[in-house]
């Protein structure tokens, strides 16, 4: 089976690809290098350096493929209040190009991951029957692209199963971007001696999945008759933690001694986010393997081992004025 995959270069997307690699599929994929890093890629699959916005050249590379699974994107949710034009570009257009290219070649699948951002602020645990209620250019973003996903669907021949990912952590994300991956950044900054930076008071909370536990429901979902056509939350919803203990958790494990330190909270940012896995339970038979402490130790493992860097702002704020946290204007990170 040919299985194509946008992103490959990043983080969930080259961790698949490693994996799906291992169980005998055929992989290639594409990454424009916006994120991810160039050693996340491997020989033991076909690599395109093409942008999904670049329809033509997604029509070649996706020549006979069977399935596509589309991780490309700028998931930078905090982000995207001040870069949309950037942010949303290689979410929305990108994606559309994406969908495009496979469907005229004619592909059987394609496996979209959309975001938790999808449900904004309702009450949680986010159930997939819930209304979408996204509440910044992120979440708007990947919200309309699972409309056009669906939509083409209904006249073109294709099967598609969206798959909702929430905090996904461990080895092979990049830790050296101020914008995004919260744990990361953490540990990144404590191995080079520096506290944690928290936005608010630290009691927003979330759930974090190690990605093995995605990667899991995403290879189950290629196959499984019953994920077709449907959206389906992934990753455990059993340790719902606040930023201020993962901060904690994160100096244990590095033994870093200093105190955390507090800024403005970011406009639209969620308080309390966490999704409900029972129906991934039920139909891709999903179990949580990795706890959260087992996940901070292995993405601190893979940080060590690379080694600590400092932060890389590699993208341009849109709009600067006073709601633009200092963190990113003054790049204190
Ligand atoms: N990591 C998480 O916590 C999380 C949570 C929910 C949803 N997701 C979704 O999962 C997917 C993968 O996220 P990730 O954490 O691996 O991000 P990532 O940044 O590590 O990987 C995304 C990759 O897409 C590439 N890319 C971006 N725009 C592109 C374009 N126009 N053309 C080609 N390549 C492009 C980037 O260079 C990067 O390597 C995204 O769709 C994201 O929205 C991630």
């Amino acid at each position: 089976m040919n299985i194509f995959i946008t992103g490959i270069a990043g983080f969930l997307g080259s961790s698949l690809a490693h994996h799906l690699k291992k169980n005998k599929y055929n992989i290639s994929g594409n990454d424009n290098f916006i994120g991810g890093y160039e050693d996340n890629l491997s020989n033991d699959f076909k690599f395109y350096n093409i942008d999904c916005c670049d329809f033509q050249s997604m029509q070649r590379a996706l020549e006979k493929t069977d399935v596509l699974i589309h991780c490309a994107a700028t998931a930078y949710e905090g982000l995207s209040v001040f870069s949309p034009s950037f942010v949303t570009k290689n979410i929305f257009e990108a994606s559309v190009s994406t969908f495009s290219a496979a469907i005229s070649n004619n592909v059987k699948k394609i496996i979209y991951c959309s975001s938790m951002a999808r449900y904004g602020s309702q009450n949680y645990p986010f159930t997939e029957d819930m209304k979408t209620k996204p509440q910044d250019p992120y979440g708007i973003a990947k919200v309309a692209t699972e409309e056009v996903l669906r939509n083409l669907s209904e006249i073109h021949d294709f099967d598609w199963t969206i798959l909702v990912p929430h905090n996904i952590v461990g080895p092979r994300q990049k830790y050296d971007d101020p914008y995004r991956n919260v744990m990361s950044i953490f540990l990144n900054r404590m191995l080079l001696n520096k506290p944690a930076i928290i936005y608010g008071d630290g009691s927003q909370k979330r759930c974090f999945s190690y990605v093995d536990d995605c990667i899991y429901c995403i290879e189950e979902a290629i196959h499984n008759i019953e994920s077709s056509k449907e959206i389906i939350n992934i990753g455990p919803d059993e340790e719902f933690i606040s930023i201020n203990e993962l901060a904690d958790k994160c100096s244990n494990v590095t033994n870093f001694n200093g105190q955390h330190i507090y800024y403005e909270d970011r406009p639209q940012e969620v308080k309390f986010a966490t999704c409900s896995s029972n129906k991934a339970r039920k139909i891709l038979n999903y179990k949580t393997r990795f706890s959260l402490d087992e996940s901070i130790s292995l993405t601190y493992d893979y940080i060590k081992k690379r080694g600590a860097r400092e932060f890389d702002y590699n993208i341009n704020l849109e709009i600067k004025n006073k709601k633009t946290p200092q963190t990113w204007k003054k790049k204190i990170i």
